[in-house]
């Protein structure tokens, strides 16, 4: 164990929380998680984590609180309206730039610091300590916190203030759900006339229109097995949905259609890969 390191509280330890966490006891933080399904939180236990019944007890405990839940409205609920002077919050889930200046304005009301940092990768990445972090904040907070975010991700980035690392994580999301479909509709097309899927592929690769998701995509849609998901399409339909929401100045009309299309496949798939898409696309290929 390192000594002197500051007290971490985890608040989520789903799919990606749990890894996450991981990697902070790992390196030797006292690191309290809590979760609303406490089994989850559990299986922490034997890693040297500590558990706590309730999100207030966990934060009392600590000096910093991370954040990995869902969204924006269950996030602003679990960190309530508890006393966080001299703790620093760390928001690391995908929720909406207004939704992280909101709740940033609460925890300062409290005396508290935030940084929001959203990452980009998914489970293997969280597992490996490789995820790609974009946080938004002051830089003080940032440089306080860099030691711990270095254990999730190693380059993290100060993209700007509360609100531009969110948008920026929006940003990229919107092509991961754009790209998905797109490739879907290109691979169904290409079967719909019976073309050979792996020369399909062989010249999609050569050309400068391939993107390396398409190929880790690949094999699901064709297997039509999308369970065991990194990113559950349930969430990825959340983050087509805030970036509606939250964009004011742009033609948005083309994520009414991937909302569709998601929203079409989603019915069995709920908590599945969101590359499930296919299944909406491709109809009777
Ligand atoms: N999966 C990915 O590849 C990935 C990558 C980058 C970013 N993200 C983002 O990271 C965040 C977490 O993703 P995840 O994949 O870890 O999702 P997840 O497995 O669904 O975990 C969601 C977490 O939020 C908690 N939660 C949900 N509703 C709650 C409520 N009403 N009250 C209290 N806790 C609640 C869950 O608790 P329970 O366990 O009790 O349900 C769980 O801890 C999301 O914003 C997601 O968009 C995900």
């Amino acid at each position: 164990m390192t000594e002197n390191l500051a007290g971490v509280a985890w608040l989520g330890t789903g799919l990606m929380g749990a890894p996450m966490a991981c990697q902070l006891i790992k390196a030797g933080y006292r690191v309290v998680v809590w979760n609303r399904s406490l089994d989850k939180a559990k299986a922490l236990l034997e890693l040297g984590g500590d558990v706590a019944e309730s999100a207030e007890r966990a934060v009392a405990a600590a000096d910093v609180v991370f954040t990995m839940l869902s969204d924006g409205e269950t996030t602003a609920k679990v960190l309530g309206k508890l006393d966080y002077a001299g703790k620093t919050v760390v928001q690391m889930g995908t929720i909406g730039p207004r939704e992280n200046q909101s709740i940033a304005k609460q925890i300062a009301a409290s005396g508290g610091q935030y940084l929001e940092a959203p990452v980009l990768g998914s489970i293997p990445e969280a597992k490996s300590g490789k995820l790609i972090i974009m946080a938004g904040g002051k830089e003080n907070v940032f440089e306080q916190v860099l030691p711990m975010l270095k254990c999730i991700g190693p380059e993290p980035r100060l993209v700007g203030n509360v609100g531009q690392a969110s948008a920026m994580k929006l940003a990229l999301n919107q092509l991961i759900a754009s790209l998905t479909v797109s490739f879907s509709t290109s691979l169904a097309f290409a079967q719909e006339y019976g073309v050979n899927v792996e020369i399909f592929m062989q010249i999609l690769r050569e050309s400068a229109l391939y993107a390396p998701t398409f190929d880790k995509k690949l094999a699901k849609m064709q297997t039509h097995d999308f369970h065991n998901p990194n990113f559950p399409t349930e969430h990825l339909i959340k983050d087509i949905k805030l970036f509606s929401r939250e964009a004011t100045q742009i033609d948005t009309g083309v994520l009414d259609e991937l909302l569709r299309l998601y929203q079409s496949a989603q019915g069995s798939h709920m908590r599945e890969d969101y590359s499930c898409v296919y299944e909406a696309v491709a109809k009777r290929v």
